[in-house]
């Protein structure tokens, strides 16, 4: 989960990190009210999007008092950054900035580690420095055992070639966006700019945070940092479930059992669409190894509920659950659902108790339910029912 700007600085005074006052406005007004509670002097108008280079678009802007913050606001809301529109602004107290930084920590998936990288060039050109000049951006592996100490900040700190005399405030807030980084459980932290102000001082003036969603259950309050509006609505409804439900853009709902198994459900079916008219699979839905009736009706409902479904796929695999409990699961989710469940299923089941898992879709007769024989099939079967 990405978080706004806002929610990341938040985060970071938690924890300790330089930052500067900054409060949340959604009206000119409360932009206008928001500069006045920093007391009136100079602050930085700033679009809440979750993408890089608001500078760049123009919803960075500065204003001079609370009756600029106001017309500045009043120009950014509403504006639309690479497709995101602005429906918050932050009022950030001003910083007058002498150096721009650049840091960031985050999950190194390929080497099985974290990587902090850290440059004294930072700001706005950042990617351009990245691909120009990549030997200006220092990239240090984090041993996640140990995490950033204040050894590994310093050097981190000096192969990015921080100046002497601001080493030990560097080191001190590497080590505290490690902390961020850690405790919240973040897969990236970054900072950009982290900047060194005309007194002296180092200051977090952006930040940027992905937070572990599989970590949430040991962090209740992360909860409230969810963007609820944005969610598309199925996937919201498939989270109050506790399915793993992932949007895509087709015709033929999933659902399946093992992230494994669905994952390449979607691939046949992808193929399968191909001589049906071009059909491609609606959405990723892992059941899990339970596979309950209730499961199975909460799962099926989410799918029915996708409007540009025109067919659905349940493929199971009776592993740690047997078909026969997989066929009782989806007899009683059509009951539940009852007149709900308008759009045609196919059923392939194979594993544990095949025989008797079939035995129980024949018997319960259901208009909607075709069986298959394979995976290749139902998926074949289930593209042709998705382009009738
Ligand atoms: N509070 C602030 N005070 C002064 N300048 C700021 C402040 N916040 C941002 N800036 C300036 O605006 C630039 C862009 O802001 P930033 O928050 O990094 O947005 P983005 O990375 O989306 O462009 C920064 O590099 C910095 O020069
Ligand atoms: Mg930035």
């Amino acid at each position: 989960m990405d978080l706004f700007e806002y929610q990341a600085r938040d985060i970071f005074e938690k924890h300790g990190v330089p930052v500067l006052g900054g409060v949340v406005a959604t009206t000119p007004q409360e932009a206008r009210e928001g500069a006045e509670k920093l007391g009136g002097g100079t602050v930085v108008v700033k679009a809440q999007v979750k993408t890089g280079g608001r500078g760049k678009a123009g919803g960075v802007k500065l204003a001079h008092s609370p009756q600029e913050a106001e017309e500045r606001a009043s120009e950014i809301l509403g504006m639309d950054i690479k497709g995101h529109t602005v429906h918050r602004v932050m009022i950030a107290a001003g910083a007058k900035i002498a150096q721009e930084f650049y840091f960031s920590v985050l999950l190194d998936r390929a080497n099985r580690s974290y990587l902090a990288m850290a440059s004294v060039e930072g700001g706005m050109e950042i990617e351009q420095l990245a691909v120009e000049r990549p030997e200006a951006l220092a990239k240090i592996e984090v041993n996640p055992n140990v995490g950033i100490d204040a050894a590994k900040a310093l050097e981190i700190a000096e192969a990015a070639g921080f100046a002497d005399d601001i080493k030990d405030q560097i080191v001190d807030t590497f080590q505290k966006l490690w902390t961020v980084y850690s405790e919240e459980d973040a897969t990236l932290v970054e900072v950009n700019p982290l900047v060194l102000t005309e007194d002296g001082k180092i200051v977090a003036l952006d930040g940027k945070v992905s937070l572990d969603e599989n970590a949430g259950f040991r962090h209740p309050d992360h909860e409230a940092l969810e963007d609820k509006a944005a969610a598309d609505p199925l996937e919201a409804k498939a989270k109050e479930n506790d399915l793993n439900y992932v949007k895509l853009d087709g015709q033929v709902g999933i659902i399946g059992n093992g992230a494994g198994l669905v994952m390449s459900t979607l691939d046949v079916v992808a193929y399968a669409g191909e001589n049906h008219g071009g059909v491609k699979p609606a959405n990723f839905l892992d059941i899990g190894g339970g596979a309950s009736a209730a499961v199975m009706a909460a799962g099926l409902d989410v799918i029915l509920n996708d409007p540009q479904v025109k067919s659905v796929f349940v493929n199971v695999f009776g592993g740690i659950t047997a078909c026969d409990e997989v066929a009782n699961g989806i007899v009683k989710a059509l009951e539940i659902l009852g007149d709900a469940a308008t759009k045609p299923l196919v059923v392939r089941l194979d594993g544990n108790n095949v025989e008797e898992g079939r035995a129980i879709l024949t018997a319960a007769n259901h208009p909607l339910v075709t069986l298959a024989e394979t995976m290749d099939g139902g998926a074949d079967k289930a593209a042709e029912l998705a382009n009738a």
